[in-house]
């Protein structure tokens, strides 16, 4: 595979509403985002990818879009947009900008002028009459993934549209040209003002199957074999690439739920591939069944075993995404690792994920090792999917009120959203004012400002490890992934092994048990020398709590 800057890239993600608050009212915006260009920069990173800035009533916090050509007022203006997109482009740093197009938030004026029956916009949308005698029935028996019926009644156009999220998420009709050239007209309108590339969300999503037929008669996200993908994604992402390639150095990164290795290869191999990478989910389901609700115990088995397929399989081939955090997922720490070790096992993570092939995706507080808020009440929560996962399982009958707060507690995506943790000030300086959502109590201990002067911080750690990931390349992004001790149940050792012979030998005890050294000290050739640890001195008898070491090997000469 030929090298290039955006398999290389070290990518943060930014969640604005929860980032830094610029001007005292409580809320993340740009003013905040162009005060810490310098912070996001000393970390290491490439890019920027901001999760979505425009205008939007935030149903679901800006996934839910009235107008793509405006940012969202509390954010700022798109003069204070340019001021960041030059800001981190005068740093060397590339913005990616979040681009739903599966989805318009209900108040978006086409949505309104097609509920209207506009003859224009009459077909932007998917719409259906209703079923059965009455007219009432549901068009079929999709489900929405925020869990619900998928379909929603509207009195003034008399019909159902579908919305596979929240209700005041209708998805558009890409099979009608007139909403594909929009997309196309929306992202000129920012590739021409100087952004890099997109996340496209939910981006296989957006073609359903002719004649929308029922889906197996599943409880939660019922349908999705008959758009996830759909017959006609293919032929849609053609489209958008066109776009983009009428750019220089512009890039695709599409959000793929489902996604399997060799699915994936259909999309971002070769020359002609139509994203440059995907993010897959499934290394995101080592402690649950599909989504982190339904808890399993964390197995560090099959996590390996989804990291050897997706490394294996794209190698030479394609780009893995890598990420263990982020604005949809309950802190990494909380789930694979541990809060009582949180700094030893966030660096442990860190080291995990940081030496595997693809690009690397920090996400804001990751670096700093924010965890999952303790949540006491129903109230505490404020995120669309929480509230209608809590509904969907009430309906099942099979939980307790207890058990569905215990649930929601290390499941919910709101855990992701508690502002990031700057210093021990009061609302860990998000905000002089009144933040808008509970900020992380333990920021008195866990917080940027503590770390930046500890060299053995956190922070300091991810410096550490993105800087060698770059140092050793060869082997750490373009090399070959060898797993060791594959039926291990707490060690997770792996080499990377590059074309220039460099050879890098990953080993971590993923546990809050201590273990032997014995079995992985094996895999480490003689000469190696050590160029990361979360341990201080070098490896001993015995590996403790979340330790994690990583080695270079020369084969050749050295
Ligand atoms: C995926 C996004 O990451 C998530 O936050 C959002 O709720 C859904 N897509 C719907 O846009």
């Amino acid at each position: 595979m030929s090298r290039q800057w955006y398999n290389e890239m070290c990518v943060y993600q930014v969640w604005p509403r929860s980032f830094k608050d610029g001007d005292g009212d409580g809320i993340g915006d740009l003013k905040g985002i162009l005060e810490k260009l310098d912070y996001i920069k000393s970390l290491g990173v490439d890019a920027i990818w901001f999760s979505p800035l425009y205008a939007s009533p935030q149903k679901d916090y800006g996934y839910d879009i009235a107008d793509y050509y405006n940012i969202n007022p509390e954010y700022g203006t798109n003069e204070d947009f340019k001021a960041v997109l030059d800001g981190a482009h005068a740093r060397g740093m590339r913005v990616i900008m979040d681009l739903v197009i599966n989805h318009t938030s209900d108040q978006h004026e086409w949505f309104k002028r097609s509920a209207a029956g506009d003859p224009q916009y009459k077909d932007y949308y998917i719409w259906r009459p209703g079923k059965g005698k009455d007219g009432k029935k549901f068009p079929n028996n999709w489900m929405a993934t925020f869990p619900g019926d998928g379909w929603k009644w509207n009195e003034e156009r008399g019909e159902y549209y579908l919305h596979l999220f929240a209700v005041e998420q209708p998805d558009l009709n890409h099979d009608n040209p007139a909403v594909r050239e929009e997309v196309k007209r929306i992202m000129r309108y920012w590739l021409d003002m100087g952004v890099d590339g997109f996340r496209e969300d939910v981006i296989t999503y957006i073609s359903k199957k002719e004649g929308l037929p029922n889906g197996f008669p599943l409880p939660a996200a019922r349908g999705m074999e008959h758009y996830s993908p759909g017959p006609n994604l293919k032929k849609y992402l053609q489209e958008y690439r066109d776009v983009v390639k009428e750019y220089e150095g512009r890039l695709q990164l599409g959000e793929a739920p489902m996604m399997t290795p060799k699915n994936a290869l259909k999309y971002i191999d070769g020359e002609d591939r139509v994203l440059d990478m995907m993010f897959g989910f499934r290394h995101m389901e080592a402690d649950c069944f599909m989504i982190s609700w339904i808890r399993l115990p964390f197995s560090l088995r099959k996590l390996k075993k989804i990291y050897n397929n997706w490394q294996t399989k794209l190698y030479g081939r394609g780009i893995n995404a890598n990420y263990i955090e982020n604005h949809d997922q309950p802190r990494n720490i909380s789930r694979y690792g541990s809060e009582k070790y949180r700094f030893e096992s966030g660096k442990a993570l860190c080291t995990m994920y940081t030496f595997l092939s693809g690009a690397q995706f920090v996400y804001q507080g990751q670096e700093i090792g924010m965890t999952n808020l303790d949540y006491e009440k129903w109230d505490d929560f404020v995120d669309v999917s929480t509230f209608s996962t809590k509904k969907l399982l009430e309906k099942l009958k099979i939980f307790s009120q207890k058990k569905i707060m215990k649930m929601a507690k290390y499941a919910a995506r709101d855990n992701a959203r508690t502002p990031v943790q700057w210093n021990a000030t009061a609302n860990a300086g998000f905000t002089t004012g009144t933040p808008w959502y509970t900020v992380n109590p333990n920021y008195v201990d866990v917080n940027v400002e503590a770390q930046e002067n500890d060299p053995n911080s956190q922070l300091n750690f991810y410096r550490k490890a993105i800087a060698l990931r770059k140092e050793y390349a060869d082997a750490a992004i373009y090399g070959q992934f060898n797993l060791h001790l594959k039926g291990h149940r707490q060690l997770f050792v792996y080499d990377k092994i590059g074309e220039n012979g460099t050879k890098l030998t990953v080993i971590i005890n993923l546990s809050e048990k201590t273990l032997s050294s014995k079995k992985a000290k094996k895999y480490i050739y003689p000469h190696s020398k050590e160029i990361l640890s979360n341990y201080e001195g070098e490896i001993g008898d015995k590996l403790r709590p979340y330790e994690a070491r990583v080695y270079k090997n020369a084969l050749l000469g050295e």
